[in-house]
């Protein structure tokens, strides 16, 4: 039989007529001669009536049906006699007139419901019974929306899609490469690629102009919430573009996918914040600015104060700084502010210092200290009675990263961040460099692609300092996470052997690595940028969801395992040897039961 729509649509225009639906068992209730079943596909939920007396060959097959059992019935729309509000097919039902299972099914792991108990490993285990859930199987709709818009509007701006390898050479964005093995080259390895980077940069140098791409990208780094191994990119470049043509150009994309995927206006161009304020202000280079709770600098103030922690680390050339929680004296108690404390020292600080404004003044442990300042400290912080004030001591990095965490933090626990907010902003004049603590280096802000300010060149001058120059790079902000970056690019051969100095390649490690890029800059490379966004971190804020597996079908757990497969797995002694590969004893016996 042919189906006539899909259950979750059938409609009320439908009423008296025949349909043809087939879906899964979603519920059951035997009333006695009369079986009611939810019948379920990906459009949502649909009421089948079967009454013994009228049909009792429909209703012995309803009798047997289970849950998630495949049906197919033909019937007859009718009007409820009871509506149900709650469920868009809820003015009708069905009755049925002939049904047959299609499939059986086993009681499923969890039952299949948006507030589902299992644990995620179980859930990612059976992920096919996960993703018929509505709220996972709305995710991938929204994906597939938001992908199909992206396909129409770069399409409509004479953007190429062009594919690029994924089995390719190293692409340095930082994090640690998964590699290949190459049968054919004992101890020679593919590289996945982190990002199409150079490839999109070269399709430049080809004349193709304006490239983009929905690209796989891979990185071995530690997965958090909105962070997979393996993910997708909108990626784009384009040539003879600026940055602020770029920046328009995404612009555009973002106006058009809250318009048709969800239906929200939102005014471009969207605000242009420095990096350095953006670090001052917010404690991070994604600010959330949905809320206030801003940093204030208080190092002029406090630099001749008696509370020794503060002088002393203003003469030692670094910095206090604030936040003040409007209304926070009751709602944190001492041991609240110390917990916060301990959390904080993961940033390197040393203590949080803090006061309770009230209307005799200061009071906490340092009140003392910073009576004589409690007025051009309230005037700068705009704190008022039943205040609490935050400070911390420290260098630049480690008061914005505590102040940053410490703000959003209590921004989340006080419910200061009002819901429906779509805050788009740009982080724009990166610096260049900066300096990885982990692996005690310069690295490329960006990526070591990016072309630095035309006045900033002279930094990569011999007897100059390079790190002191900023980037033609911009980020994309969305609600405090970071969706997207990209760059202006380097396509002067020289000026790209210097950034590579700079970040310590010797002039044969960067031919080794990146010759074939530099050969491209020779070769007639026209000037040019691009950006790329997050694809599934987009679509998870998007979607509402806080984590970003929810917004993947197949994704990895935190561990880096995909508990249905079980990948990664053990592999057979002879596809070792074709592929000149050892395994040291006794590694490698994960199993997914
Ligand atoms: P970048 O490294 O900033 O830039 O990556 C672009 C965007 O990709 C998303 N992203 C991730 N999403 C999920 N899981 C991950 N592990 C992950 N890593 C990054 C982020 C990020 O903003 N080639 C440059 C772009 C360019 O210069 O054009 C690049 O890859 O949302
Ligand atoms: P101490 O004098 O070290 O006992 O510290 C007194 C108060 O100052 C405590 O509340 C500490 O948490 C706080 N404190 C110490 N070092 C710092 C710092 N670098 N920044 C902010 N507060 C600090």
């Amino acid at each position: 039989m042919k189906r006539t729509n899909y259950a979750g649509r059938t409609s009320k225009e439908q009423i008296g007529q025949e349909v043809v639906l087939k879906g899964w068992v979603a519920k059951r209730r035997n009333l006695g001669g009369l079986i009611f079943i939810d019948l379920r596909d990906r459009e949502g939920i649909v009421q089948l009536v079967f009454n013994e007396e009228d049909n009792p060959t429909a209703f012995a097959v309803a009798n047997e049906c289970r849950s998630e059992y495949i049906l197919e019935v033909s019937g007859t729309v009718r009007a409820r006699a009871e509506v149900n509000p709650d469920l868009a097919t809820g003015e009708i039902e069905v009755v049925v007139a002939t049904a047959k299972i299609l499939a059986r099914s086993k009681t499923p792991a969890f039952a299949i419901k948006d507030d589902v108990d299992a644990t995620e490993d179980l859930r990612l285990k059976y992920r096919y019974l996960d993703l018929r859930r509505p709220q996972m199987m709305k995710n991938m709709k929204l994906r597939s929306k938001v992908a199909a818009i992206v396909h129409n509007y770069y399409d409509a701006n004479d953007f190429m899609d062009v594919e690029t390898p994924n089995l390719t050479r190293s692409t340095p964005e930082g994090a640690r490469d998964f590699l290949v093995p190459a049968r054919t080259e004992a101890g020679h390895f593919y590289a996945l690629p982190q990002s199409p980077q150079l490839f999109k940069q070269l399709l430049m140098a080809a004349g193709v102009d304006r490239y983009y791409q929905m690209a796989r990208c891979f990185r071995d780094e530690d997965l958090r919430g909105d962070r997979q191994p393996e993910f997708t990119q909108i990626d784009t470049e384009m040539s003879f573009a600026t940055a602020e043509e770029i920046q328009e150009m995404t612009e555009g994309l973002i106006k058009r996918v809250m318009k048709e995927a969800l239906g929200v206006d939102v005014q471009t161009p969207f605000p242009r914040l420095d990096w350095q304020e953006a670090m001052d202000r917010f404690g991070s280079d994604k600010p959330d600015t949905r809320f206030g709770m801003e940093i204030h600098d208080l190092s002029d103030l406090v630099k001749d104060s008696s509370f020794k922690v503060f002088s002393s680390t203003v003469a030692a050339g670094n910095y206090v700084r604030a936040i003040c929680v409007p209304d926070g004296a009751d709602k944190y108690s001492r041991k609240d502010i110390t917990k916060k404390e301990d959390y904080i020292k993961r940033y390197g600080a040393k203590g949080l210092a803090w006061v309770k404004v009230t209307a005799d003044g200061y009071n906490g442990p340092v009140a003392k200290f910073l009576t004589d300042l409690a007025d051009p400290i309230n005037d700068r912080l705009g704190a008022k009675e039943g205040d609490l004030i935050l400070f911390v001591a420290a260098s630049f990095k480690v008061v914005c990263d505590s102040l940053g965490y410490l703000r959003r933090a209590i921004a989340k626990e006080l419910d200061l961040i009002k819901p429906g907010q779509w805050n788009y902003l740009w982080v724009v004049n990166w610096p260049m460099f900066e300096y990885d603590e982990g692996f005690g280096k310069w690295i490329a802000a960006h990526h070591p692609f990016t072309m630095l300010k035309e006045e900033d060149l002279h930094y990569l001058e011999d007897g100059e300092d390079p790190h002191q120059a900023h980037a033609q790079s911009y980020d994309i902000v969305l609600n405090g996470n970071e969706i997207g970056g990209g760059s202006i690019r380097i396509h002067d051969p020289q000026v790209q052997e210097k950034v590579l100095k700079a970040l310590g390649y010797s002039k044969e490690e960067a031919n080794a690595r990146f010759g074939f890029l530099l050969r491209g800059l020779e070769n007639g490379m026209p000037p040019e940028g691009g950006l790329a966004f997050g694809f599934d971190r987009w679509v998870m804020l998007l979607a509402g969801a806080d984590n970003i597996r929810d917004v993947i079908p197949f994704p990895k757990n935190s561990h880096g395992v995909e508990p249905m497969t079980a990948a990664p797995g053990t592999v057979d002694q002879e596809q070792l040897d074709e592929l000149h590969l050892q395994v040291a004893k006794d590694q490698g016996n994960y199993s997914a039961d």
